[in-house]
């Protein structure tokens, strides 16, 4: 039996040693790799990182969660966070880091690629995508001509019963955010309890949409482009619904900006400012117009996929994403009950 043994220990060592390379080569003190803490749809930052290591040879692990679950590790690791950048489908979780002084400044170059309305007034992150607030409604049950005129119509109460919306999510989160830097606390307040009376909580955009394509309810509060990927493919989910733009500078008009960061305490800068580069530049925006995220561009003079209502045509209010606050819209929205 010895000899067994002997020779099973010598190749559990050579295991470990194998193994401590590898992950050693996965370290982000790799100079070819990067750690990237990803909130934004898996399937969208693949394409981007996909590209980028055909194009540049570095690495990419991508580590999977949601905008606030990821948002509060970086605060919670703070300096001996192992991520390099941060990519979020939302603006609210950007500033929770950028509050916690954890980002670096972005290159001066991507910000140059980027329109100042699609990213904050400090430079600690960038925009990368954009998304639209839409109302999703069942075309037999409502007629056009009485579709709301305002998100804040939603709150009253001839719409009790009639709508719904994924009020878990960082999505919906973020327009509510909009909502609050746009009209104030008491106009939030006063809307989050109508909602609260009036609509049903779906745990997520596209449970919203299939319910409301079901005809039951109505109509629901969701991003544009979980409707677009649906009609591109089988219209399982949507295909008796339409897409109602309430436009004028309205809170649900709120175009949310997706965003992206470098960590102050990446030992990886160059590689991470790259990829943000990467990004936001031809190639990376490129991938928002043909690809299957059906998300908007919002850099390197890109423009949207045709399929979609052009961002100009939004008429979407204006909002510096450095105003979006989830702390307090947590806050309102649990004192409303609905969280
Ligand atoms: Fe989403």
């Amino acid at each position: 039996m010895k000899p067994v043994w002997t020779s099973m220990a010598t190749a559990m060592t050579v295991l470990a040693i194998v193994l401590g390379l590898t992950s050693c080569a996965n370290s982000s003190n790799d100079a070819n790799t990067i750690i990237v803490y990803n909130a934004q749809h898996e399937s969208l930052t693949r394409e981007w990182i996909d590209a980028f290591t055909a194009e540049t040879g570095i690495e990419v692990t991508l580590r999977q969660g949601s905008d606030t679950a990821l948002a509060n590790q970086l605060v919670a690791e703070g300096a001996a966070s192992p991520a390099d950048i941060f990519l979020t489908e939302n603006s609210p979780a950007m500033m929770l880091v950028e509050n916690a002084g954890l980002f670096a400044d972005v290159d001066p170059r991507t910000l140059d690629q980027v329109p100042t309305r699609f990213r904050p007034s400090t430079g600690k992150w960038t925009g990368i995508a954009a998304r639209s607030t839409v109302l999703v409604y069942n075309k037999s049950e409502i007629p056009a001509d009485q579709l709301p005129v305002s998100l804040l119509d939603l709150a009253q109460p001839q719409w009790k019963g009639r709508w719904g919306a994924g009020v878990s999510g960082a999505d919906f989160q973020a327009i509510v955010a909009g909502l609050l830097a746009l009209k104030g606390e008491e106009t939030t307040r006063a809307w989050l309890q109508g909602m609260k009376e009036n609509a049903t909580a779906f745990p997520n955009n596209v449970a919203t949409m299939k319910a409301v394509d079901s005809g039951s309810p109505e109509a629901g509060v969701i991003y544009h482009y979980y409707w677009y990927r649906d009609q591109a493919n089988t219209k399982e989910n949507s295909a008796d619904t339409a897409l109602h733009y309430f436009r004028n500078q309205d809170p649900g008009a709120f175009v949310s900006i997706s965003g992206g960061g470098v960590l102050a305490s990446s030992d990886n800068q160059p590689a991470a400012q790259k990829l943000l580069a990467f990004i936001t530049g031809m190639s990376g925006q490129t991938v928002l117009r043909d690809g299957s995220s059906m998300e908007y561009p919002v850099a390197s003079t890109v423009a949207a996929n045709p399929a979609l209502v052009p961002l100009a045509d939004l008429q979407a209010p204006a909002i510096d994403p450095s105003r979006l606050d989830s702390r307090k819209v947590t806050q309102l929205m649990t004192d409303a009950g609905l969280l």
